[in-house]
């Protein structure tokens, strides 16, 4: 596992937007999504492109993670957005409809022979029927010297359009694909980023989607409006409560009593190493967040 990054709020946004990815620079999301594919129209492709690399290329964006979301290789953008967002060198290239291992190993080879900088990560878009299906042998295609797989990316406008599921409230019908998803994801170590939330002035919903996701086992949630970041990162930043109890249970087995102990009370509940574990990762996000928010501009 790789150092823990926080990846509460994802913004999209389109890469034809100049003011767009200009404000982005102001915003307190945790990663900047520039878009060329789905947020943009086809006569605008090239432009779209040339201003997404060249944003990214000057900087600005801080601490924020910085992915540009190509068009897939099987389109007419596809090669050249790959190029040259690789020479742009963002923190990662998000691809769109990844269905299985192979699409993972055309892309590394386009990355290769574009002469590519190694550690450039791969996010990929979880938005078909054929991804659900292979999600655990695409996360298990994840390593990788070069180009590895960090990060899963619901995609789920997309998944109900390619299913015929409704997208409704409390997103019965896609929970399944939602947790097989997760479940591929730790299974091989990789971080994942739910679906967007599209009524984006109704906060209420959001928040309760957020929440919703956060249960599941989301690591945060791809947003689409500014209005949205703020919202998501409360709901997937840990607790107040929950940070000092992580410390509690940290503190309690690092006494010399418990030393060597597996399980042990805290304040009269059970508590096994595994907690602590937990607990370990709790306050590690906490510390990255409020690290983050502190220097945050
Ligand atoms: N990222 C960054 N800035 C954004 C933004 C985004 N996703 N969406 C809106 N803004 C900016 C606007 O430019 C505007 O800036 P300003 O008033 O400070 O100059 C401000 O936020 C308020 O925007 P608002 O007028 O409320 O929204 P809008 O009507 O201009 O746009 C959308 C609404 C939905 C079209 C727009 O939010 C959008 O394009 N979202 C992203 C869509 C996307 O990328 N989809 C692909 C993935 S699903
Ligand atoms: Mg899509």
């Amino acid at each position: 596992m790789t150092e823990f990054r926080p990846r509460r709020s994802a913004l999209y946004m389109p890469g034809s937007k100049e003011r767009a990815l200009e404000k982005a620079k102001s915003l307190p999301a945790d990663c900047v999504l520039l878009d060329l594919e789905d947020a943009v129209a086809p006569d605008a492709k090239q432009g779209a492109r040339d201003q997404v690399c060249r944003a990214v290329k000057e900087g600005g964006y801080g601490k924020r993670e910085v992915v540009i979301r190509v068009n897939g290789l099987a389109t007419e953008w596809g090669e050249a957005d790959l190029a040259s967002a690789a020479a742009a060198q963002p923190d990662a290239i998000l691809l769109p409809k990844v269905q299985a291992p192979e699409d993972l190993t055309r892309v590394r080879g386009r990355l290769e022979a574009d002469g590519a900088a190694p550690g450039i990560a791969l996010w990929a878009m979880m938005e078909t029927p054929l991804a659900i299906l292979n999600a655990q042998a695409i996360a298990a295609a994840a390593d990788a010297p070069a180009y590895p797989l960090r990060v899963f990316v619901m995609g789920t406008n997309d998944l109900a359009k390619e299913t015929g599921a409704a997208l409704v409230t409390d997103r019965e019908p896609m929970l399944a694909w939602l947790s097989t998803c997760i479940a591929a994801a730790r299974a091989y170590g990789l971080d994942i980023i739910d679906g967007v939330y599209n009524d984006f002035r109704d906060e209420d919903g959001l928040r309760r989607e957020c929440d919703q996701g956060r249960l599941l086992g989301m690591d945060g949630k791809t947003l689409i409006h500014p209005g949205q970041v703020v919202p998501c990162n409360e709901l997937f930043s840990p607790a107040a409560n929950d940070v000092a109890w992580a410390k509690q249970v940290i503190a309690a087995f690092a006494e010399p009593a418990n030393k060597g102990k597996g399980a042990i009370t805290v304040e009269g509940r059970m508590v096994e190493l595994l907690h602590a574990e937990m607990a370990k990762r709790t306050v590690a996000i906490a510390e990255t967040i409020a690290e983050l928010e502190s220097d945050a501009g």
